[in-house]
């Protein structure tokens, strides 16, 4: 088994020097190797995905990703920037499923904005299609309009399109997902509005036909962002496409108050995956010691489970975070009064603690 090691920016190589050290602690027979990616790539080698690094993702059975991404590389040309790493590896890869969890943690009711009440025991998971819609969509660009309310101005363009295979593949796992759950997918689309979302309604309802034990509802988007805070525990698993998926599952995430807490996933048809937290490279906090590495930890555990078949030792890492939450440790991001402060460093040495505290 080899990981792919890429810490990547900002507060990325603090959060994934926390979860490479849990991961040797398991005393499990892996292969680590690390390589630059994003900003930290493009200065070392001139480009935000190397050949070198794109090559050693491709030879991995997984990846475990920490952020990418600052304010200073806002001004080089898109293909430059350090978000094109991460949207590199997902199309060389053909990472089409995102995984993202949203569970409340019981210690941390208090940390976020809605009342206890609405998210305690919140457990959704955002399926989120990844390789395809607005993102990657073809063609897009710049032009002279020849119609539309301007025409002779200059305009930009994208392009919304997804394909019969890609709307069913996605569909598969979210009610694949779903089936190990609470056996409920919402499908979250725009089909009043939009062709492209009009199809994947259609698709995932014919989809579903090989799923009668679970239930399926559909949602427009608009009306899904409202429900996420009006109702978060009304849903179980959200399908949708990449670009709704992209704003639904920050909105999610931050339901619980603690986006530092939040693993992610993104899997190809091989199992191969990504695995990264659900936050970003906070450059504001970058070096100080004081990011949150539980999210970057949880995704190596996922990434035990999913990409490396060591469900037993993803089961002792997430044991050991829950057992550090009740013990009052905490970051800063998560702390409130009457728990203790620690910095990323610590807690990444309670969660080694306590996994060797308990046996293999
Ligand atoms: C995410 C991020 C990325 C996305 C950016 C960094 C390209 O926001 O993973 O959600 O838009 O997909
Ligand atoms: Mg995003």
């Amino acid at each position: 088994m080899k990981i792919a090691v890429l810490p990547g920016d900002g507060i990325g190589t603090e959060i994934v020097a926390e979860a490479v050290k849990v991961l040797q602690v398991l005393d499990l027979k892996f292969e680590m190797e690390t390589a630059p990616v994003g900003g930290a790539a493009y200065e070392a080698a001139g480009h935000p995905l190397p050949d070198a690094t794109l090559n050693l993702a491709k030879a991995s059975d997984a990846i475990l990703f920490g952020a990418v991404g600052d304010w200073k590389y806002d001004k080089l040309e898109r293909a430059l920037r350090p978000e094109q790493a991460i949207l590199g590896l997902r199309k060389h890869l053909g990472l089409y499923a995102n995984f993202r969890p949203a569970i409340c943690y019981e210690e941390l009711v208090g940390a976020s904005s809605l009342k206890p009440e609405l998210i305690a025991g919140l457990d959704i998971l955002i399926v989120r299609e990844l390789t395809g819609d607005i993102y990657f969509g073809q063609p897009r660009g710049r032009r002279t309009a020849v119609d539309g309310h301007f025409p002779g101005a200059e305009e930009a363009f994208d392009t919304m399109r997804y394909s019969r295979p890609e709307i069913e593949r996605i569909a598969h796992t979210a009610f694949q997902a779903a089936r190990k759950r609470n056996k409920k997918v919402t499908s979250v689309d725009k089909a009043n509005v939009l062709e492209t979302f009009q199809f994947w309604k259609d698709v995932v309802t014919e989809v579903h036909k090989d799923y009668p034990d679970v239930e399926l509802s559909h949602m427009y988007v608009d009306n899904a962002a409202m429900q996420l805070v009006k109702a978060p525990k009304s849903f179980d698993v959200i399908v949708t496409g990449n670009m709704f998926g992209d704003i639904l599952s920050d909105e999610a995430a931050m339901l619980t108050g603690s986006i530092g807490m939040l693993p992610s996933a993104s899997l190809n048809s091989k199992n191969q995956g990504l695995y990264e937290p659900s936050h970003g490279s906070a450059p504001d906090i970058a070096g100080k010691g004081v990011a949150n590495p539980l999210a970057t930890i949880l995704s190596a555990a996922m990434m035990l489970r999913f990409s490396l078949n060591q469900a037993t030792a993803a089961d002792r890492i997430e044991s050991a975070v829950k057992r550090v939450l009740a013990s009052g440790l905490r970051t800063a991001d998560i702390w409130s009064a009457g728990t203790t402060k620690v910095g990323t460093r610590e807690m990444g040495d309670a969660v080694v603690a306590a996994i060797t505290k308990t046996k293999g």
